[in-house]
């Protein structure tokens, strides 16, 4: 992907992290979503003192298009790190969020992650091979 597209999504992510409802685990994540026709939708991790309702900020930005009618993915960056410090460490997509990726998007969809220097870019199939998916 060109680097202006990532760079810009990664900003995004960045500044979505600062929504990040976070009390319990104090670990701020935030994504952006990039559409096929260069829309992006936010999102960031929302917890709840039970734990196991908590959403990640990935599925966030997901449900979010998903629900505002999109249907078509190109990428995703995603950042997080401790919430009272800048984003220093790449934070990798659980496996439940990955798994969602790939309900919505095909093996060449792009998951970029930042250390807030440096950007990686991954694919879907990259990071979650030989998944059960209902798409191609
Ligand atoms: N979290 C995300 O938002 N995305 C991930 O891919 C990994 C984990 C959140 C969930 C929880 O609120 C916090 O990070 C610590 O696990």
């Amino acid at each position: 992907m060109k680097k202006e597209t990532a760079e810009m999504l990664v900003s995004k992510a960045i500044e979505a992290r600062k929504k990040s409802y976070c009390p319990y685990s104090n670990f701020a994540v935030g994504a952006a979503l990039l559409t096929a026709d260069g829309r992006v939708y936010t999102g960031a991790n929302i917890e709840s003192v039970s734990f196991s309702p908590t959403v990640c900020a990935e599925r966030v930005a997901f449900f979010t298009a998903v629900h505002a009618g999109e249907r078509d993915f190109s990428a995703i960056a995603v950042v997080g790190g401790k919430a009272d410090q800048d984003v220093n460490d790449f934070c990798p997509p659980c496996g439940v969020c990955r798994q969602v990726m790939t309900e919505f998007c095909k093996r060449d969809f792009t998951v970029l992650l930042s250390d807030g220097k440096n950007i990686r870019e991954f694919t879907l199939e990259a990071i979650l091979p030989e998944s059960f998916s209902s798409v191609d």
